[in-house]
C-alpha cells in the first residue's frame, strides 16, 4: 500500500514536470497554456498579530482552448477558504477545488474546477506567518523600534506563499490593489504609490503595465517620503531617509543615461523603498519601486551601482523578462552590462572598468568553487529551488558575454542591437533559444564572420569560461598589485601606501588580492593603520572578514557577531559562514553567534544559512 502510495505520488510529480514542459516553465503547475491570467485584484488586510495576509485574489481569466478544463493555480503554505468563478453572463458561482500535497519546492498545486469557463476566479484565502515571500519584523527589527514592518520577495518562486497565482515569469499580469492595515502605517506596492497619500490605513494600487507575477511586491511600515526629482523619490523610515536622499541623489542622472542608452523608461515614477538591514538581497527590482538593503548607504556613493542595477531592471527584466527560471542570465547579465554602462555615464569609465574587474574576479574564484553545471548560462537547474543554484555566474558571465559581443561589434552597433531588442520584446518573456535567434539575426548573422555560432554556443551552453574571454583591467588596479609586492617584500612600509586618495573599488581589490594566508602581524599591521576591522563600509568590512577568517585573525571576531547580527543581505553574511563551517572551531563560532542572528533573518537567508551550519 505505502509503495502504491509512493509510485502515485512519483508518477505526479513527473506529470507536473513533463505537463510543463511544453509550456517551458517547469517550476510552476499553472496550465497556462490552456489558460492565463490577465489581471489580478487583490484585496488583503495586512495582519502583524497573526503575521497573516487574508482577504482575496481576483483573477481576471483569458482562454486559450474551447475546452473546459481546471484552472490550475500555484500555493504555497496558503489556506484557501473558498473559491467563486464568474461566468461569461457576468454571475458568480461557488465552485470546488482541490489542494494538492505540498512539494518542497513548488508548493501545493490548486485546482479550481470548472463547470464553465469562468472570465474570474475569486479565491479567498490568507497567508501563514512562514510564508516564504515575506518577512515581518517586530518593532525591534526596525530602525525606529515602534511600528512593526512587513516586505514580500517574490523573485524565484515565492509570490505563490502571499497570492493564489499562476506563478511563472511566462505570464504577465496587470494589477490592483487595496490593502488595508494599521492607519500609523504606510503601504507601498510596486505600482503607483502617491506619496502625498493619505495615511489612513486604506491604500489603494493600481499597476497598469503587465508585469510577471515575480515583480508584484508590497511593504508596509512606518515609511515616510522624500523627493529627490520630479520623478524620483525615496521611502524609508525616518531615521535614514536623509541619509539615503544623500547617498541616491543622482538616481535622476541614471534614469536619464538609460534613456539615452536605451530607450525611453516606461513606468511613470521611479522610487526606491530602503528596508531594514534584514532584507535578504542588495535589490529588487520591483516596477516603479526597486527595493534597497540599507547596507548601500555608505555615506559616499561608492555603492550606487546597486542602483544602476536596480534601474536597469526596468529594460532588462522588467520590459523584457525570462520566460523560466532557467533562462535568469537574461534578466541577470543584461541588467549587470547595461549597470555597468550607467556607471560609465554617470561616474566615468575609471569607476567603470573597476567595478568590472571586482566582478570579473569575484567570478574566477567563484566559478572554481561551484559544481561544473551551474557555470552554464542557460543552467540546468535540475528540479532544485532555484534560490539553491543562485551564483554570480548569470550576472557576470553574462554580462562579459554581452562586453564580448560589444567588443566585437563595435559600441554603436551594438547599441543599436540591444536598443531594438528592448523595443522588439516590450512587455514579454523570451527564452534563451529565441533571444540566439533573435542575436543571430540581428547581429552576428547580420554582419558575418566577427563571432561564429560556436562561439554564442560556448559561451551560452558550455562550462567555464572561454578562452577568449574580456579581460577588464584598471591601471589602479594594477599599480595596487605592485604596492602589495612591495610592501609584502619589506620594500615599502604602509605608511607610504596612497591609502586617503583610494575610492572603496581600489580598497575593495586591495584587500581582495591580499595573500589568504598572510601572517598574524602583517593582518595586526593593516588593522592597526586602517582600523579595517570596524569600518563602516559593508563591502569592505565583508572582504576583511573574509580575508581574516582565512588567515586565522581572531581580532575579528567580536565586531563580525555584531556584522552577523545585524545584516541579513544573504550575499554579504553566507560567505562568513561558510568560511567558518571550514574549521571545527569557526563551526562552533558560527553556531553560537547564528543562535542569537537567525529569528532577525528572512526565510530565505535563515535557509541558506541553516544548510550550511546543519551540514
Ligand atoms: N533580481 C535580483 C535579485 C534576485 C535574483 C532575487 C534572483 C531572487 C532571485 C536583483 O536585481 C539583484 O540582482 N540584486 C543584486 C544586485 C547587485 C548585483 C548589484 C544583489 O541583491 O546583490
Ligand atoms: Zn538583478
Amino acid at each position: 500500500m505505502k509503495y502504491l502510495f509512493q509510485l502515485i505520488f512519483l508518477v505526479g510529480h513527473f506529470a507536473a514536470f513533463s505537463a510543463s514542459a511544453k509550456v517551458n516553465d517547469a517550476y510552476t503547475y499553472a496550465n497556462y497554456d490552456q489558460v492565463t491570467t490577465s489581471h489580478i485584484y487583490l484585496d488583503l488586510a495586512v495582519d502583524f498579530e497573526q503575521k497573516s495576509l487574508s482577504g482575496f485574489a481576483e483573477l481576471s481569466l483569458n482562454w486559450l482552448t474551447d475546452e473546459t478544463v481546471p484552472v490550475t493555480l500555484d500555493t504555497r503554505d496558503l489556506i484557501i477558504e473558498k473559491v467563486l468563478a464568474k461566468n461569461q453572463a457576468g454571475q458568480w458561482h461557488k465552485v470546488s477545488h482541490r489542494l494538492a500535497k505540498r512539494d518542497d519546492v513548488l508548493g501545493a498545486k490548486l485546482t479550481v474546477n470548472n463547470k464553465f469557463q469562468a472570465s474570474k476566479l475569486r479565491i479567498y484565502y490568507h497567508s501563514l506567518p512562514q510564508a516564504s515571500g515575506l518577512q515581518w519584523l517586530t518593532p525591534e527589527q526596525t530602525a525606529g523600534k515602534k511600528q512593526p514592518f512587513m516586505f514580500s520577495q517574490n523573485q524565484a518562486i515565492h509570490a505563490r506563499s502571499w497570492i493564489p497565482i499562476q506563478d511563472t515569469p511566462s505570464v504577465r499580469v496587470t494589477y490592483t490593489a487595496r490593502i488595508t492595515t494599521d492607519p500609523s502605517l504606510l503601504a507601498v506596492m510596486s505600482a503607483n504609490n502617491t506619496p502625498d497619500t493619505d495615511r489612513d490605513g486604506d491604500y489603494f494600487f493600481t499597476m497598469p503595465q503587465a508585469i510577471p507575477s515575480y515583480l508584484i511586491a508590497i511593504a508596509v511600515g512606518d515609511l515616510e517620503f522624500k523627493a529627490m526629482s520630479k520623478q524620483t523619490g525615496i521611502y524609508a523610515e525616518h531615521s535614514i531617509i536623509d541619509a539615503a536622499v544623500a547617498e541616491f541623489d543622482d538616481t535622476q542622472a541614471m534614469i536619464d543615461a538609460s534613456e539615452k542608452l536605451f530607450g525611453a523608461y516606461r513606468w511613470g515614477r521611479y522610487d526606491l523603498l530602503i528596508l531594514p538591514p534584514s532584507f535578504p538581497f542588495g535589490g529588487m527590482e520591483n516596477p516603479r519601486l526597486s527595493f534597497i538593503t540599507p547596507t548601500v548607504i555608505a555615506g559616499d556613493k561608492s555603492l550606487v551601482n546597486l542602483i544602476a542595477h536596480e534601474l536597469a531592471h526596468s529594460w532588462s527584466g522588467n520590459l523584457v523578462t525570462n520566460e523560466s527560471w532557467r533562462d535568469l542570465w537574461l534578466n541577470e547579465g543584461f541588467t549587470s552590462y547595461v549597470e555597468n554602462r550607467i556607471m560609465e555615464e554617470v561616474f566615468g569609465v575609471d569607476r567603470a572598468v573597476m567595478e568590472q574587474a571586482l566582478g570579473a574576479q569575484d567570478l574566477n574564484y567563484e566559478i572554481a568553487e561551484l559544481s561544473p553545471g551551474d557555470t552554464q548560462l542557460y543552467i540546468d537547474l535540475k528540479g532544485r529551488d532555484p534560490d539553491d543554484a543562485f551564483s554570480g555566474v548569470p550576472y557576470v558571465k553574462g554580462q562579459l558575454f554581452l562586453m564580448y559581443l560589444e567588443e566585437k561589434f563595435g559600441r554603436e552597433r551594438f547599441d543599436k542591437f540591444i536598443l531594438a531588442y528592448f523595443n522588439s520584446h516590450a512587455f514579454e518573456s523570451l527564452g534563451t533559444t529565441n533571444f540566439i535567434k533573435y542575436l543571430k539575426k540581428h547581429l552576428t548573422h547580420k554582419y558575418p564572420n566577427i563571432v561564429s555560432d560556436t562561439e554564442v554556443n560556448e559561451w551560452i551552453y558550455e562550462q567555464g569560461l572561454p578562452t577568449y574571454v574580456p579581460k577588464p583591467t584598471s591601471n589602479a588596479f594594477t599599480t595596487i598589485d605592485v604596492q602589495i609586492s612591495s610592501w609584502l617584500a619589506s620594500e615599502i612600509t604602509l605608511a607610504q601606501l596612497p591609502t586617503t586618495k583610494w575610492t572603496l573599488h581600489e580598497w575593495l581589490h586591495f584587500i581582495n588580492n591580499l595573500p589568504v594566508n598572510l601572517a598574524i602581524e602583517k593582518m595586526a599591521e593593516l588593522d592597526q593603520a586602517y582600523n579595517l576591522t570596524n569600518s563602516s563600509n559593508a563591502e569592505i568590512a565583508h572582504a576583511w572578514y573574509l580575508l581574516s577568517l582565512r588567515a586565522g585573525y581572531n581580532e575579528v571576531l567580536p565586531a563580525m557577531e555584531q556584522y552577523l547580527i545585524s545584516i541579513g543581505r544573504r550575499k554579504l553574511i553566507v560567505p562568513l559562514y561558510k568560511a567558518l563551517a571550514e574549521s571545527e572551531q569557526g563551526m562552533a563560532w558560527a553556531k553560537k553567534v547564528y543562535l542569537k542572528a537567525r529569528p532577525g533573518y528572512h526565510p530565505l537567508a535563515q535557509g541558506t544559512v541553516d544548510g550550511i551550519l546543519n551540514n
